[in-house]
């Protein structure tokens, strides 16, 4: 199989991270709005409230709403063939139950749309991406609470039907999978996923087990809605994966990283197999855990069947094992692999991680895959020359992208898009930073929120237009 002629190349972006306007046009407090900047080594604190005196990174971001239209600009001359954006929920239900939507922020959706048609690109919506009106964490305590399917769904309904004709592919989660980290980790997993600190939860995997239900079956529900409201929609849903090696061949070593790996597919299975893994519901019982199942959850499971998985891959990791060293534990959980180097933010570089994955998650579902984020967060700096000349950035796309291609031409992986992470420069999600660059454009925008947030091509950017451009013969 050949790359497809109309294969998908371009960007995704996700409205906490770029949009700013954070109180604009009757947009409520999103659940991002209230987190601080961090760093690496740092954890970005999670406020209640706003405390004086604190920059929070959501609230200018890179000013993409006001400025997207010359970002598309740039899009389009790099030969962009689609974007995902993400809707800020806050945006369009200031507060999750409100009785009637916020009309300026569906408008401001539906011409961002129209805009992106003016250019030929392709509009790939995610319905959520970490951002919840933080009054449905307060008052109904967030997906723990069944009730916020509905709130999520009626959100849904109301962008199935405002962008209707105008958008195909959908989106109805990014990374569901992360709501349950499993080990004792940063608060800032749990909370991008569900606006909950993991170190308040009283009973941390009771609650975590049923928010990753509720999602999933709100997921499911989204599908169907979309399908009804438009048969022409392809609704698929994204998830964050990491292929876990196991440390040797002791079969001991390699059945816990088959485990471990696993864990990140329940939701996955549910939604693309049309019922509930009855592993996951004996592996809970086995934990005392309960979850609450409707009789209705079986139909909504069936009916809902993904149309296309979506997979964010940034990295890989090793199982934990016994008598493993301390202290080189991996992004989420598992430990770092001595044959690969990492990003400045310890995130491994494994493009053949990328090729594994897809073969892996392919013949496990059939379905069609398309990679909606995948790049590298470096710190980039201007050369005499008044250039970034971003050769690493380069080098990590291109080893991921002739992966790819073996993937989809030898492996014969039905894959039909690649879209790299934060195509313009944005704000990172785990630390807050504008450092953590991802970007084809710089912004000048620093992490001490100064800056004229004026745009500017990297060499990756005239790099990439080509791979387009040749459909990646030219790498
Ligand atoms: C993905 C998220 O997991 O990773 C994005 O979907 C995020 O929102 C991306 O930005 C990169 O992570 P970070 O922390 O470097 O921004």
């Amino acid at each position: 199989m050949k790359l497809k002629e109309n294969f998908l190349w371009g960007g995704s972006i996700a409205a906490h991270q770029c949009e700013g306007a954070w109180n604009e046009d009757g947009k409520g407090i999103g659940i991002m709005d209230l987190v601080t900047k961090g760093s690496y080594e740092t954890p970005r604190r999670i406020d209640k409230t706003f405390q004086q005196e604190t920059t929070y990174p959501s609230h200018e971001a890179i000013d993409f709403y006001h400025k997207y239209k010359e970002d598309i600009v740039l899009f389009a001359d790099m030969g962009f063939k689609a974007l995902r954006i993400s809707i800020d929920w806050s945006r369009i239900y200031p507060n999750g139950d409100d009785s009637e939507p916020n009309k300026l922020g569906i408008l401001f959706y539906q011409e961002l749309v129209d805009e992106l048609i003016k250019y030929g690109i392709e509009p790939i919506v995610t319905l959520y991406h970490f951002e919840m009106p933080i009054h449905l964490v307060k008052k109904y305590g967030s997906w723990a609470n069944r009730q916020t399917i509905d709130f999520y769904l009626t959100f849904c309904r109301t962008m199935f039907e405002a962008l209707k004709g105008k958008v195909k592919y959908w989106v109805t989660f990014n990374e569901m999978n992360h709501i349950d980290p499993q080990t004792e980790t940063s608060d800032i997993f749990t909370y991008i996923i569900a606006g909950l600190k993991f170190s308040e939860l009283e009973d941390r995997r009771q609650t975590l087990a049923t928010i990753g239900y509720n999602m999933t079956v709100a997921s499911c529900k989204a599908v169907t809605l979309g399908h009804e409201i438009d048969s022409n929609n392809q609704v698929g849903c994204v998830f964050g994966i990491e292929p876990v090696y196991p440390v040797d061949c002791n079969p001991v070593n390699v059945m816990n990283a088959f485990k471990q790996m696993d864990r990140d597919f329940y939701q996955i299975d549910a939604m693309c197999n049309g019922k509930f893994p009855e592993y996951k519901v004996a592996e809970y019982k086995d934990q005392g855990i309960k979850i609450e199942i409707m009789p209705e959850d079986k139909g909504s499971f069936a009916d809902g069947r993904l149309d296309f998985i979506g997979m964010n891959y940034y990295a890989s990791s090793v199982a934990e094992y016994e008598g493993a060293e301390e202290g080189r534990s991996a992004l989420f959980g598992g430990l770092q692999n001595p044959f690969l180097e990492t990003s400045k933010w310890g995130w491994t570089i494994d493009p053949t991680g990328l090729r594994y994955l897809l073969n892996y998650t392919y013949r496990k579902y059939g379905l069609p895959i398309i990679i909606t984020e995948n790049g590298l967060g470096a710190v980039d700096e201007f050369s005499e020359d008044g250039k970034i000349h971003d050769d690493y950035r380069i080098d990590y796309l291109q080893k991921h992208i002739e992966q790819l291609k073996i993937a989809i031409e030898v492996d014969q992986v039905d894959c039909f898009g690649y879209l790299t992470w934060g195509p313009i420069d944005l704000v990172s999600a785990t630390t807050g930073e504008m450092k953590k660059r991802y970007g084809f454009i710089y912004v000048d925008k620093q992490d001490d929120g100064t800056g004229t947030l004026e745009r500017t091509p990297k060499d990756s950017y005239h790099w990439f237009k080509k791979v387009i451009q040749s459909n990646a013969e030219n790498l």
